[in-house]
Formats: structure tokens, C-alpha cells, sequence
């Protein structure tokens, strides 16, 4: 049976993605770095739910070296700091955990990939290709997810390893529930997207097990917007 690792994987977007994985026949392990989001999420038959700090070289180290095989890795973890991103200090953090952050798990999970011929996916964003004003680190640390995808494709395609990313666009989570909530704003998401809806978690799970599918078998380097349109207009 597969194994994938899927960061973040307790609530949101992860947890969609959990959800396609396990109703595809993959086992799961799923980590978040909230105690209450982690007990509330339940282990159950073929899924595991962990807590990890992505910015914790030691507990990151430790988790991996408890897997025996692994199939995919999804790196979704990560966070915002809406309004404080000019701080150095916030601007660090987010940086630490959506970019160093998804490295970190990249090199940590690179020798069991290897062995499995596997396959990564990072979650990237709009703002991998967009400004976000209110979230220059967000911004940066997204763009830089982009970019780290090609360069580990383009450096572990000798090893077996596929390395993809897909961007979201406006998703219904918990994160963005305050937006959906506000007329205005959900409004102003609807409108700017082609499709005319918000996106499910499920949506990206979708778009994940594509790319980690012998369907996507020579696709590697890419950053794959699942957005109704959004980035296309
Ligand atoms: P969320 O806040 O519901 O989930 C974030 C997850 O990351 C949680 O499970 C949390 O425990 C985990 N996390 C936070 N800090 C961590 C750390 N230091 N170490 C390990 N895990 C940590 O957010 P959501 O909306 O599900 O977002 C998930 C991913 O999708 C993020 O990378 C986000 O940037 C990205 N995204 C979300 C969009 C949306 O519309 N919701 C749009 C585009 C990208």
C-alpha cells in the first residue's frame, strides 16, 4: 500500500487532500502543529495524524526516521501574518515555515523517496505569480516555493524524484471562512473567478493525486494553478 506524508494534512486544504488519498487506497500520515486540530482530526483506518513543527530540524528528523516507505510527500503547511508582514521578524517566520519549512521536509524525505521512485507536491498559491500587498513574506515565501519546485525537479530527476506544486485559488477553509462570510469580499472572489465558485479542499486533493499518478509519470518541475480561472484572466 502507498504512504504519503502530507503536512498540514489535519484541517483546510491538507485535509482535503487526506481525504482523496485515503478514498484513492493510499495510508496517510498527516501532521499539523496544533494539538487540538490533531486530536480532533482522529486517526482511523490507514490515516495517522501527527504533531510537527516544520521549523523543527529534530522533529522533523525524528518523524522521518519512523518511516519504513514512502510514496508522495505534500508539503502544505503554512501560514499567514496578514497586517504584520512588514516586521522583519514576522516577515522571518513565515518564511521559516511555508519556505525553509517545505525544504526541509524535501531533503528530510529525499532518500525515502528515492527508494520508492515517489513524488513531492508543494502547495504554492496566487501568489506565487501575483503581488499581495498586505503579505510581502507570504508573497515571497510562495514565490520561492515555486521556484525551489523547479530547481529539486530539476536536481532529483536523476534520483526518481518528481518534484510539482499546485497553486490554489480562493479555497473554502476554515482560513478563509471570515472572507465567504463577508458579502463584499466573497463577492469580489466570485466575480474574479472565472468559474464563479470558491474551490473545495477536494478540488486540490484532486489536482495532487494527478500529479502523483503514473498518469503525470513525465511531468515534473511544474506549477499547476487550480484556481476556476483565476490566473487566467
Ligand atoms: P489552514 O490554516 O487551515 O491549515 C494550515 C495547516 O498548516 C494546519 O494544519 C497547521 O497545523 C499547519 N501548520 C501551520 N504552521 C505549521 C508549522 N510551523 N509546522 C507544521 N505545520 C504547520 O490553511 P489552509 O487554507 O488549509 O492552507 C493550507 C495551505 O494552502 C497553505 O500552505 C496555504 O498557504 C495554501 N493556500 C491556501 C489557500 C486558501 O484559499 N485557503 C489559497 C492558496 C494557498
Amino acid at each position: 500500500m502507498k504512504h504519503a506524508l502530507v503536512t498540514g494534512g489535519t484541517r483546510g486544504i491538507g485535509r482535503g487532500v487526506v481525504d482523496v488519498l485515503l478514498s484513492q487506497g493510499w495510508r496517510v500520515t498527516a501532521t499539523g502543529v496544533n494539538p487540538d486540530h490533531v486530536s480532533k482530526a482522529r486517526d482511523a483506518d490507514y490515516l495517522t495524524n501527527r504533531i510537527l513543527d516544520v521549523t523543527d530540524g529534530a522533529g522533523v528528523a525524528a518523524l522521518v526516521a519512523e518511516i519504513d516507505r514512502l510514496d508522495a510527500l505534500i508539503n502544505c503547511a503554512g501560514i499567514t501574518k496578514r497586517g504584520q508582514e512588514y516586521d522583519i521578524d514576522a516577515f522571518e517566520q513565515v518564511i521559516a515555515v511555508n519556505l525553509t519549512g517545505t525544504m526541509r521536509m524535501c531533503t528530510a524525505c529525499h532518500d525515502l523517496l528515492a527508494e520508492s521512485g515517489g513524488a513531492i507536491v508543494n502547495v504554492a498559491s496566487m501568489l506565487t505569480f501575483f503581488g499581495g500587498p498586505l503579505v510581502p513574506a507570504y508573497t515571497a515565501s510562495k514565490g520561492g516555493v515555486g521556484q525551489l519546485t523547479k530547481a529539486l525537479a530539476a536536481h532529483w530527476a536523476k534520483d526518481g524524484i518528481r518534484v510539482n506544486a499546485v497553486a490554489p485559488g480562493w479555497i473554502h477553509t476554515d482560513l478563509t471562512q471570515v472572507l465567504k462570510d463577508d458579502p463584499v469580499r466573497n463577492d469580489t472572489v466570485l466575480s474574479r473567478t472565472p468559474m464563479g465558485r470558491w474551490g473545495d479542499p477536494e478540488d486540490v486533493g484532486r489536482a495532487i493525486s494527478l500529479l502523483l499518478s503514473p498518469d503525470a509519470g513525465f511531468v515534473t518541475g511544474t506549477v499547476i494553478p487550480v484556481d476556476g480561472g483565476y490566473s487566467a484572466v
